[in-house]
């Protein structure tokens, strides 16, 4: 990105609203852009954190890793979100680990200038925090979810929040563009691979979506709300 574009994008992202034009100039100063290929790790949980991140391009998926490889995703982040703000703000290590889920650029700025850049914009540190209280709320939500619903009830969930947030309302349904495969909604919603696609061929015959390659189509917000049980 020329300095010009990434002055552009920065006074796109929500986070920056009320900035000045000289705040945004001195933003697009402390800016590095760094790209990571699908796949690639931006770090990894235990890590110190060093950088706070704000996504210009692509999407990163935030995951916990167990021993033998699998993953839970705990959030997937896309164009305009931040993330790294965690081990910045408390000091602690890295709390999970992000994950480059297509090829992907993103803006870093180091823990101190982040710092004096909270210090000077309290506007920017509510912000934060009201994205730390949604994140927090939909973890909520999740642990509820793996605690008392069914694997059906946890595809359906997790297919609803997903519609609400990236899809678009289209005359066949709610569209929901993805670029997952089965694993990694079936490590969303809490399942195995084999029981996400069992539960969503079983919805796809109910008439409640249609599955194509990267797009899911909800047709019945309502009976699939029903499956939440
Ligand atoms: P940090 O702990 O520095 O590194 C991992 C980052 O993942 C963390 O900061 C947050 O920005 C982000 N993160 C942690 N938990 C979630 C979650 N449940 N949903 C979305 N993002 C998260």
């Amino acid at each position: 990105m020329t300095p010009t574009e990434i002055l552009i994008f920065l006074q796109e992202v929500p986070l920056f609203t009320d900035l000045t034009v000289e705040e945004f100039a001195q933003l697009a100063d402390i800016c590095r852009e760094r790209n990571f290929d699908k796949g690639h790790a931006i770090f990894y949980a235990d890590d110190q954190g060093t950088s706070f991140y704000v996504i210009a391009k692509g999407a990163v998926k935030i995951v916990v890793l167990a021993d033998d490889g699998r993953e839970h995703i705990l959030g997937v982040l896309k164009a305009q979100d931040f993330f790294g703000e965690m081990s910045l703000l408390d000091g602690e290590a890295r709390s999970a680990t992000a994950i480059a889920l297509e090829n992907s650029q993103v803006l870093s700025i180091s823990r101190e200038d982040f710092q004096s850049v909270l210090r000077r914009n309290p506007d920017i540190s509510l912000k934060i925090m009201v994205t730390i209280c949604r994140r927090l709320r939909r973890a909520d939500r999740r642990v509820e979810s793996l605690a008392f619903l069914s694997a059906p009830g946890r595809v359906a969930r997790i297919l609803l929040e997903m519609g609400k947030e990236h899809g678009e309302r289209t005359d066949e349904g709610l569209s929901l563009h993805h670029k997952m495969t089965r694993q990694e909604l079936a490590n969303i919603a809490g399942t195995s691979r084999e029981t996400l696609t069992r539960v969503l061929m079983e919805f796809q015959d109910e008439g409640l979506l249609t599955l194509r390659k990267n797009v899911l189509i909800v047709h019945d917000e309502k009976q699939l709300a029903s499956k939440m049980i």
